[in-house]
């Protein structure tokens, strides 16, 4: 197994990955449109790895361009990252959400079938367990109505990939990821203003933004904020590296979902004051209101992980918001 087209390559976990891949002796085929990510970062990619890499400007629903990419290289595998995530903008959108996150894994599918490539590392999340009855949780649990339609894609993703038996699939359930790669010349790069926690507070740190508000303060937790389970996603790359070999190693077709978590919860004050701490300054934030459809906690029983997959997180929140600080920095210097 060697030649791994990765979808959404230059995106924030997909360029992570591909990083991790070059590591460890693939060869990625990056396909990516641009739409939440720039071109920029192919070179910052070629320059961590010291790699020509092979890119194509390409939409995951395009079938015919898809078709001229498994014809033009001998593909052993696929890690599908290509997918809208922002789960508030899935809300107002829902429609956006469901043509290109289930049409292009249709779309997909249909071109491996077509190619005979049965191998897929699937991008799916912990937002698939809905508001979970506790944490941690494992990939047993029960599967509820997600929140959001983003969350929808994904169940209904892996729904399809479980009925589609000529597969051989991992789907990794992520659940936080933050940080950025130890170069800071790839990181988490939020077009607009950020949804998403820790891009938020790295630019209210830069001033790029007056203030965090923290979404409720009146949950039933330690300090009344919502729990998390944060990942570094170096480490997640490193997950999608260890379900490529556990899918080599057990070549018979399959459907396995694996948390990848750190199996640690920490909630928005503990993130917020680590952050002040590691990065030695003080950040303006202020109580408001809780956002809709946030759950209240949820952290990973990781076990499976570390059985099937043999990894385990090895990096800690500090190293997370360490390098997300420094990535912000580097942005400011772009
Ligand atoms: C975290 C906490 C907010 C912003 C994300 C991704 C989703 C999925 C799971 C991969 C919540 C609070 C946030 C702010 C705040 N990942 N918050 N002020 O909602 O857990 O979902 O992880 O598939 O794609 O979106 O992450 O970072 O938005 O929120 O208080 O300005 O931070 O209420 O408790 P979330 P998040």
């Amino acid at each position: 197994m060697r030649n791994i087209l990765v979808t959404g390559g230059l995106g924030y976990i997909g360029s992570h990955t591909v990083v991790e891949l070059i590591k460890n002796g693939y060869t990625p085929i990056i396909i990516d449109n641009l739409s939440n990510t720039e071109i920029d970062v192919l070179e910052r990619l070629e320059s961590i790895t010291n790699h020509k890499l092979e890119y194509y400007n390409l939409n995951i629903c395009d079938g015919l361009a898809l078709e001229e990419i498994f014809t033009k290289h001998n593909i052993d595998a696929v890690i599908h990252f290509a997918a809208f995530k922002a789960v508030g903008e899935s809300v107002e959108k829902p429609l956006k959400y469901y043509l290109n996150n289930i049409n292009g894994l249709n779309t997909l599918l249909n071109a491996m079938e077509k190619n005979k490539v049965k191998n897929i590392v699937f991008s799916s999340s912990c937002t698939v367990y809905g508001e979970p009855d506790f944490s941690p949780v494992n990939e047993n649990a029960v599967i509820k109505r997600a929140n959001s339609p983003y969350g929808r894609t994904k169940q209904i993703g892996e729904d399809i990939l479980q009925d589609c038996k000529f597969l051989n699939t991992v789907s990794l359930r992520y659940f936080n990821p933050i940080g950025a790669h130890a170069s800071s010349k790839i990181g988490e790069l939020p077009l607009g203003v950020p949804n998403n926690l820790v891009p938020f507070i790295t630019q209210t740190a830069i001033g790029i933004r007056e203030q965090i508000t923290v979404f409720g303060n009146d949950y039933s937790t330690k300090d009344g904020t919502c729990i998390r389970d944060y990942i570094h996603v170096v480490d997640l790359a490193a997950a999608h590296v260890k379900a490529l070999s556990y899918i080599n190693d057990n070549p018979e077709n399959q459907f396995e979902v694996v948390n990848i978590g750190t199996g640690n919860g920490f909630t928005v004050l503990e993130v917020i004051q680590t952050f002040e701490k590691v990065n030695n300054l003080k950040l303006n934030y202020t109580i408001g209101p809780r956002r809709s459809g946030d759950v209240e906690k949820v952290w990973a029983d990781a076990s499976k992980a570390k059985e099937k997959l043999r990894w385990e997180a090895k990096l800690n929140l500090n190293d997370m918001l360490i390098s997300s600080w420094n990535w912000q920095l580097e942005l400011k210097n772009k």
